[in-house]
């Protein structure tokens, strides 16, 4: 009984286990030993550490990527005995070796914290010299098994092309406030990101009321229309305009009309960044980041210009942009986060590598890293049906 208490003690201290039957007995490295005055093996016990894993976080930040890390953290430590590191700034991190340790303690507190406390990046290690060998070098210094990504397409692009060509233990967790990797039904992000958007349409419609003005409020989205589909019906927009459909100006301009007509002097148009005039995504400037994107925005502008000149009506556009990313997330992108860190490092501890988590219904399951990057999830038409019904 004794002894028993001793061992609790030891590994509640030590290993942070709290209950006795989280305790691993082994022969291992990590054995602690009671011997009796003659020297006699009496009990040995000890956690065994399954495998040292490494974390990072790319591409833009979304809210819940700090609750990935710390439930990838509490289930691998209190769970399997593991050990975590997180390289900082996305895949730029083991390319230059820049790793912290993550313990109970440094990750504890912090579902509730946006951003992410690994910082990111949009790096391409097959853009640099010898990248990908980089990366296995910091695995290997590091001693790390294996490694979870947290990241949208281009970084879980990356993870799947590491996987197959370097044979890179990965996992990856999607994470976009876009919504639109393949094979799950939500990434966590985006419902933060429409919740945001629905409480500027909130405030938008009493101020476009007072006024008798148009607003237009640009959303980001990329080539998706997830957000502004999402947060125009949750914030009773008027129009909604999205990267699937090309803009019918006369349309909206019509439906406008129709609005007016009918007694109320006001309108909420909601534009996707990535919505097309004429065929043509407005865009910020010619430059491409290192995965070759187009950096968008300036479409609310350009439309807010058209339906003041084509309505009458006084016009303004507002660009949401990065207060679409920032704060703390919603309690459902709390819990798929966590859900998915959680999953995450079960699969790590199977060594299901090459496989990313996904939702699909209300399950978490996982599906091949490949069928999460292959093309895009754009948005589902029906429910842009749905939105028509309240435009004009
Ligand atoms: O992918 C997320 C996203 O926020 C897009 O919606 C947007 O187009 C882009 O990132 C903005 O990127 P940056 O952080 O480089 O401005």
């Amino acid at each position: 009984m004794l002894a028993l208490d001793h061992i609790r003690e030891d590994l509640e201290q030590n290993f942070a286990l709290r209950a006795p039957a989280q305790i691993i007995l082994l022969s291992a490295q990590y054995t602690k030993k009671i011997r009796n005055e003659h020297g006699k093996l009496l009990l040995a016990w000890g956690v065994k550490r399954h495998m040292r894993i490494g974390i990072l976080t790319g591409g833009g930040d979304c809210p819940g990527l700090n609750a990935v890390i710390r439930a990838v953290v509490r289930r691998s430590v209190s769970n399997y005995g593991s050990e975590v590191v997180g390289f900082l700034e996305g895949w730029r991190g083991p390319i230059e070796n820049m790793v912290m340790p993550l313990t109970l303690q440094s990750t504890g507190g912090l579902i509730q914290r946006g951003g992410t406390i690994l910082r990111t990046s949009r790096t391409n290690p097959f853009k640099f010299e010898r990248g990908p060998e980089r990366i296995m070098d910091s695995m290997k210094a590091n001693r790390l098994d294996a490694l979870v990504a947290i990241g949208g397409e281009d970084t879980c692009g990356v993870a799947h092309k590491m996987n197959q060509q370097h044979n890179l233990n990965v996992v990856c967790v999607p994470k976009t406030i876009d919504n639109d990797l393949n094979a799950t039904d939500f990434t966590f992000g985006f419902d933060t990101a429409v919740n945001i958007v629905m409480e500027a349409i909130d405030r938008l419609h009493t101020t476009a009321e007072s006024h008798n003005r148009v607003l237009v409020c640009e959303v980001m989205g990329r080539h998706a229309g997830w957000i502004a589909c999402y947060g125009g019906i949750a914030g009773g927009a008027d129009h909604i305009l999205v990267p699937e459909r090309a803009i019918d100006l006369t349309d909206v301009v019509e439906s406008i009309k129709k609005r007016h007509a009918r007694g109320k002097d006001y309108s909420i148009v909601v534009v996707a960044e990535g919505a097309k005039l004429q065929e043509q995504e407005a865009l910020k400037d010619q430059q491409l980041d290192s995965f070759g994107h187009v950096r968008l925005g300036g479409i609310g502008e350009t439309l807010a210009k058209l339906i003041e000149k084509h309505t009458g009506y006084e016009t303004r556009a507002i660009v949401l942009g990065h207060i679409q990313r920032g704060g703390s997330p919603t309690a459902f992108d709390r819990v798929l986060a966590t859900r998915f860190g959680v999953a995450a490092a079960d699969l790590v501890h199977e060594k299901k590598f090459g496989r990313m988590v996904s939702l699909q219904g209300n399950l978490i399951k996982d599906v091949s890293v490949a069928a999460g990057v292959d093309s895009l999830k754009t948005l589902d038409m029906d429910l842009y049906k749905v939105a028509e019904v309240f435009f004009g």
